[in-house]
């Protein structure tokens, strides 16, 4: 039997990639995984066990232990509800610095594939799919200039009640995509057969509407 199919959208920080997937997954019925939020996740809970960023090793022996679970859009960590605390910059920062470690890279590979059911998966973040799903029907990469995606995380923190200023934001963002480009472990890349999506000047419904296009022209 084959597998339920998967659509791989990866992309830089802010590069609207979350929305789209998860829209697309809507729209086709399919389930949803949003990586990131499972290196947040790691972030969220070593920073609590104070174990070291640069502490690869331990990093990946704390993975098997956290007791995560998804409930409706909401992302539990030992049965506490974590979805906003694994939004603040920090975690995220925190996050592309352990995201370095294969160690822990590894330690989320069957956790991630496991989100692989029946009718399909929406998958994103920034090695869907070169790593984690190479077999993907589609493969997405969606960027946008910089300056498009500080504007975009600026306006969600202040819709969210949090003050943030753009230029440390577009800082943060540079920082961002210089580690997750530059690391020796499944560094940030258009993946072999990836359609590359600019979203600069695209609004999100018209994102949408382009992944799914391709996806029908996959399947017919
Ligand atoms: O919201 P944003 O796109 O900035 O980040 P995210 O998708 O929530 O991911 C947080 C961090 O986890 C990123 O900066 C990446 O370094 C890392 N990450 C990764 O290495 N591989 C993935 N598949 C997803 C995220």
């Amino acid at each position: 039997m084959s597998l339920p199919p998967v659509i791989a959208i990866d992309g830089p920080t802010a590069s609207g990639k979350g929305t789209v997937a998860s829209m697309v997954a809507k729209k086709l019925g399919f389930h949803y995984l949003d990586s990131g939020a499972l290196y947040r996740l790691v972030a969220l809970a070593s920073e609590k066990q104070g174990i070291d960023v640069k502490n690869g090793p331990q990093l990946g022996l704390l993975v098997p232990k956290l007791l995560i679970s998804f409930k409706n859009g909401q992302i539990f960590l030992d049965g506490e509800d974590v979805s906003d605390a694994i939004r603040a910059e920090e975690i995220g920062l925190r996050a592309s610095a352990l995201a370095v470690h294969p160690e822990v890279r590894a330690a989320l590979v069957g956790l991630q594939r496991s989100f692989r059911q029946s009718p399909g998966l929406v998958a994103d973040g920034r090695d869907m799919a070169s790593i984690i799903f190479p077999g993907a029907i589609l493969k997405v990469f969606l960027t946008a200039t910089a300056s498009a995606r500080a504007e975009r995380r600026y306006k969600q923190l202040i819709a969210k009640g949090i003050s943030v200023k753009l230029e440390n934001l577009l800082q943060d963002l540079h920082e961002r995509d210089a580690r997750d480009s530059s690391r020796g472990a499944a560094p940030l890349l258009v993946a072999d057969g990836a359609k590359v999506l600019e979203t600069s000047d695209l609004p999100i419904d018209q994102a949408v509407k382009a992944v799914l296009d391709w996806y029908q022209s996959e399947v017919v």
